[in-house]
C-alpha cells in the first residue's frame, strides 16, 4: 500500500484538488483509493459531497480512541464517495483542537500511521491532504507517509521561503525508519503572465531532482470539477488539467521515490 501525503504550509496553493485528481487518476486505473482528510476545514469532504459534520464518525473519533485500535474500528471511520473505488476518512472541526488536548501525549505522532498499517490490505493507494498548519496532524501525515508532494503556487510570494518550510516539514513528520522523498508540483500555471515564468524559474533554481519538470497549469474545470462534487479526472477526463495530473501520476509511479533524501 503506498503512502503519499500532499502538503503545504500555505493554503490555497492546491493541495486538496492535487489529492482528489490524483485519488481519480489512481482510481481509473484500477486501484482502491483512500483518502485521509487531516485538514479541520473539511473540504476534501465538501469537495466531494460528503457533509463530515453529519458523520457519525471522523478523523478526530479515530485519534481519541487511539489506545484501542483494531482493524474493525479503523473501517468504522471511513466512508464511501459517489465514486466507486474511493473511500474518505473524513475530518471535523473538532480536529482544530487535537494540538491543545492531545498534541503532548506520548506517541500522538505515530496514530495515523498504526490506524493505516492496521488496514494495509484494503486499499492499494492511501492520499492524505493537509491543514496549513504545521501541528501534529501534519506530523501523524508525514510520519505515515513514504512520499511528500508539495503543490506550489507558480507565484513570487507562494515560494518564498519554501525551501526552509519544506526542511522544517519533513524533519518534523521524520520516524527513524523512514526515508523521505518530496515532490514540488508547480501549480495554477498561467503561461500568459511574468509572474508564474518567473516563479518557475526561481523554481528551477533552487530545486533539482525534487521539482517535478512538468506544471499544472491554471484550468478552470477543476473549479467546475469541485461544485459538480466529482475528481476532475471523472468530471473533465480530457482537460488540460486532467493531463497535467496523469503525467505527474506517471512520473511519481516511474521515480525512484526513496532516491531523494533529507539527512
Ligand atoms: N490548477 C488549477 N487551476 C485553477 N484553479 C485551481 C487549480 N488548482 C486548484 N484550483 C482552485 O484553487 C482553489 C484552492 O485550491 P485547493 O486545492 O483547495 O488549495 P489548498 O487545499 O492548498 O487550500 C480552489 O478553488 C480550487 O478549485
Ligand atoms: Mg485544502
Amino acid at each position: 500500500m503506498k503512502i503519499w501525503t500532499i502538503a503545504n504550509q500555505k493554503g490555497g496553493v492546491g493541495k486538496t484538488t492535487t489529492v482528489a485528481s490524483l485519488a481519480g487518476a489512481f482510481v481509473k486505473r484500477g486501484q482502491r483509493v483512500l483518502m485521509v482528510d487531516t485538514d479541520p476545514h473539511a473540504s476534501l469532504g465538501y469537495y466531494l459531497g460528503i457533509d463530515c459534520e453529519q458523520l457519525p464518525c471522523s478523523l478526530y473519533d479515530l485519534f481519541l480512541g487511539h489506545k484501542s485500535l483494531t482493524v474493525d474500528t479503523v473501517k468504522t471511520h471511513i466512508v464511501p464517495t459517489n465514486v466507486q473505488g474511493l473511500d474518505l476518512m473524513p475530518s471535523t472541526m473538532a480536529l482544530a483542537t487535537l494540538d491543545r488536548s492531545l498534541g503532548h501525549e506520548e506517541g500522538m505522532g505515530l496514530i495515523l500511521k498504526k490506524a493505516l498499517k492496521l488496514i494495509e490490505g484494503e486499499y492499494d493507494v492511501v492520499l492524505i491532504d493537509c491543514p496549513p498548519v504545521l501541528g501534529v496532524l501534519m506530523v501523524n501525515a508525514l510520519a505515515a507517509s513514504e512520499h511528500i508532494i508539495v503543490p506550489v503556487q507558480t507565484e513570487f510570494l507562494a515560494i518564498k521561503g519554501l525551501d526552509r518550510m519544506v526542511k522544517t516539514m519533513l524533519l518534523m513528520g521524520r520516524s527513524k525508519k523512514i526515508n523521505y522523498s518530496y515532490t514540488i508540483v508547480p501549480t495554477m500555471y498561467d503561461k500568459r503572465t511574468r509572474a508564474a515564468s518567473a516563479a518557475l524559474k526561481q523554481l528551477n533554481e533552487d530545486y533539482n531532482e525534487e521539482l517535478w519538470q512538468e506544471v499544472i497549469p491554471v484550468d478552470t474545470k477543476f473549479r467546475d470539477a469541485s461544485l459538480s462534487h466529482l475528481p476532475a479526472s471523472h468530471y473533465a477526463p480530457s482537460s488540460r488539467g486532467v493531463k497535467a495530473y496523469n503525467r505527474l501520476l506517471d512520473d511519481l509511479l516511474a521515480k525512484d521515490l526513496c532516491h531523494v533524501k533529507i539527512s
